[in-house]
């Protein structure tokens, strides 16, 4: 093994080895190691069930960061370390000593994700935690994913795939999400929600629910935090649908599948069927979906996060880390309609008006209107699109 300077990140100091590793990743794993804390303190708890051992199964670990802070900040008893590549494993070993020292039980393997979860699925082993940091789409893993997740447990998931659910591979989109994803300006969003219904039908598939906890990108790596839960909510399927945005107007709808119908019409056809110019729209709506259109975030939980963090170090977790907490918390990721404020300033004479004043005439009509907690510099609103700009070029007067 080649020698290495050591790494430190939270609680952990590390050898990275020459394998793939992104320190600008910090976010997604100061994030994922306090929910699990979180789900290790009990708070996550559904039911009467007292709060199992937190275990951890880490199916792509690379250095093994994840799992060392898993087991050091977040107190897991058991981690289960896997990497696919053998050349990993020397390091794994290494690096996660001190979790042995501390008592906590580690597996380290290198094995594909498939054959782990395959040979866990045979031995019915559940981990509280499943974190599937992958390359590319992992959608393929997600079913086998959800078996190793206890019920109440996490599956933390990540994609690399930015071009298909972002509208740039309409064909990959279609072979990897099930889906149609077009061009959209909240693309990272429209992404979030794509995964996560791959997730919801999956878990659906197996009779369960989810409750996604956090979602959020910096443009190159989706994740999500996905609560699997005994059996789907009330009403859980209505949160499948559609996202149509007319990129003639801007004017953005959204429909469940449950009760699919025709589109309303945008504000151009409006006007193109007034004009008498013809019955069908000016500009075609472009439709998404299915995507989940329900909640991104779980504040309840992203707070428990918020709570624990102050009774920790502060060095565990990163400024950026404890900026984005509080951005995700502010904002459930509903309504689901999002534009950029640039979207706004290129349709209005004068330039975006100042958001906090736009969005508090839109709550004063009685509508739902925040800044968007996924892509800043953008908002979410349920006020009619003519609407809302209206009061925007009103504010710019
Ligand atoms: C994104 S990196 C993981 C980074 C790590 N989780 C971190 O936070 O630094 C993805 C890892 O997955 C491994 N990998 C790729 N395909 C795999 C598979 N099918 N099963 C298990 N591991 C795999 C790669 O060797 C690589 O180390
Ligand atoms: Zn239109």
């Amino acid at each position: 093994m080649p020698e290495c300077s050591h790494y430190c990140e939270g609680a952990a100091q590390l050898a990275l080895g020459a394998g793939f590793f992104r320190p600008e990743s910090r976010p997604s794993r100061d994030l994922g190691v306090l929910l699990a804390g979180v789900l290790g303190e009990g708070a996550l708890a559904e039911g009467p069930e007292p709060a199992a051992d937190l275990s951890v199964l880490d199916l792509m670990a690379g250095c093994g960061i994840r799992s060392l802070r898993y087991g050091l900040e977040a107190g897991a008893q058991l981690v289960w370390a896997n990497d696919a590549d053998i050349d990993r494993l020397p390091w794994l070993r290494r690096n996660l000593l001190p979790l042995v020292e501390r008592g906590c039980r580690l597996q380290s393997t290198a094995l594909t994700a498939q054959n782990l979860l395959a040979r866990g699925l045979l031995a019915q082993r559940r981990f509280g935690v499943v974190d599937l940091d992958a390359f590319g789409c992992p959608s393929a893993l997600v079913a086998p994913a959800l078996e190793a997740v206890s019920f109440g447990g996490v599956l933390y998931l990540a994609s690399t795939d930015g071009r298909s659910p972002t509208g740039h591979d309409r064909r990959s989109a279609i072979r990897s999400l099930g889906a149609a994803a077009r061009a959209h300006p909240a693309s990272w969003e429209l992404a979030l929600r794509l995964q996560i219904a791959v997730v919801a039908r999956a878990a659906w598939a197996l009779g369960r629910g989810i409750r996604p906890l956090f979602s959020f990108s910096e443009g190159r790596t989706f994740r999500t935090a996905i609560q699997l839960l005994r059996r789907p909510a009330a009403r859980e399927e209505e949160q499948l649908g559609l996202l149509a945005h007319c990129h003639g107007c801007g004017e953005q709808f959204s429909q469940s599948l449950l009760t699919l119908r025709q589109w309303p019409l945008c504000g151009c056809s409006a006007e193109h069927c007034s004009d008498g110019a013809g019955a069908g729209p000016a500009t075609p709506l472009s439709i998404s979906g299915p995507l989940w259109l329900g909640p991104l975030q779980h504040a309840p939980t992203l707070a428990a996060m918020q709570q624990r963090a102050e009774g920790l170090p502060a060095a565990w977790l990163a400024r950026s880390s404890r900026r984005l907490l509080q951005a995700l918390h502010d904002d459930p990721g509903l309504p689901v309609r999002c534009w950029p404020m640039a979207e706004l300033a290129r349709r209005l004479a004068g330039g975006p008006p100042a958001t906090d004043a736009l969005l508090a005439a839109l709550r004063a009509e009685g509508y739902v209107a925040l800044r968007s907690g996924v892509m800043a510099g953008q908002f979410r609103c349920n006020a009619p699109w003519p609407r809302l700009l209206e009061l925007a070029a009103a504010l710019n007067r």
